[in-house]
């Protein structure tokens, strides 16, 4: 039956053979051990936790903000973080998002002093009005880093998106600190110990301290370190992206336009082709 392989077939069956037993022989060697890291070695990855925004499943394709929760946040922010955090990209009149009313938002933004220019072109300060966004706490980053012994604590206003898996994670770093540190572990003395910022060792003062009630709740929800660390992380992560509701109704409103419009495809499809498919004359 078999006539004789030509000399290019068996360079192909060769250079093939070849190739299987290379990708064998590399399978089975022994794997070099990358060095021992203690920073790896202890890092930890955020709590995942169910969050309203991430909808159905909390897969993230549908979900509403809980607006109960955001004020609690917004409340934990200004109470605690916005010592040394500023959340500059927001503006007072996006708080309405979060159900306030335009005389509450007129009354939260005139608590807080924004710089302006007098009549002379003198710089000065006024109270804020709806229209300004949350003023800096520190007029620079080195003033912040002068202040805070040489640790810059950033804007809020979009740390959600600039952390792989941010609201977990913010919710995470604020319950992360432990006073145990591993023996493997050489913490700088100014630093504490969270095993779930990136180098283990973070400036930041523990904010939220246990059983210390700090931020008075008035809806009845407990006033605990777990519910401030994940309404602050839930508010932040409404900083980051006030349009989420949107952005999630606009792409199922386009899925399902795309799957009607699939199925009128079809049916027309199967219409335009019927006589022919039947074998009659067009
Ligand atoms: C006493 C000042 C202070 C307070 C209060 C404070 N922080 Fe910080 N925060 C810092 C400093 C300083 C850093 C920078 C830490 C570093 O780089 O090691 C920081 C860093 C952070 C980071 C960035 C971590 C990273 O991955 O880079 C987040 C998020 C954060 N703080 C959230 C909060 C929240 C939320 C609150 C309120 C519950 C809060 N902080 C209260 C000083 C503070």
């Amino acid at each position: 039956m078999a006539q004789s392989l030509s000399i290019v077939q068996k360079a192909g069956i060769g250079l093939g053979a070849l190739f299987c037993v290379t990708v064998l022989w590399g399978a089975v060697q022994p794997r070099e051990e990358p060095p021992y890291d203690p920073v790896k070695a202890h890092h930890e990855h955020p709590e995942q936790i169910v969050w309203s925004h991430n909808g159905i499943g909390n897969l993230g394709v549908t979900g509403t903000f809980d607006r109960a929760q955001l004020q609690r946040g917004f409340q934990v922010y200004r109470q605690v973080c916005s010592a040394c955090h500023s959340i500059n990209r927001v503006a007072f009149r996006d708080l309405e998002a979060l159900g306030y009313g335009e005389e509450q938002v007129k009354v939260i933004a005139s608590e807080y002093e924004v710089a302006d220019v007098d009549s002379d072109g003198e710089p000065t300060t006024r109270p804020a009005t709806p229209a300004d966004k949350f003023p800096l706490v520190y007029p620079n980053e080195a003033a912040a880093r002068a202040a805070q012994g040489g640790a810059y604590p950033p804007d809020l206003s979009l740390i959600t998106k600039a952390r792989h898996d941010g609201t977990n994670y913010v919710r995470s770093l604020l319950l992360g600190y432990r006073d145990e540190v591993p023996e493997d572990f050489a913490k700088p003395d100014t630093l504490w110990y969270n095993p779930w910022f990136a180098s283990l060792a973070i400036a930041m003062p523990q904010p939220l301290i246990p059983d210390a009630e700090q931020v008075e709740y008035t809806d009845g929800t407990p006033m605990t370190v777990e519910n401030y660390a994940t309404d602050v992380a839930a508010f932040l992560t409404w900083t980051a992206e006030p349009k989420l509701e949107n952005r999630k109704e606009t792409g199922l409103a386009a899925i399902g336009f795309l799957i009607i419009m699939t199925f009128l495809g079809y049916l027309s499809y199967k219409k335009i082709w019927r006589d022919v498919k039947k074998g009659k004359p067009a």
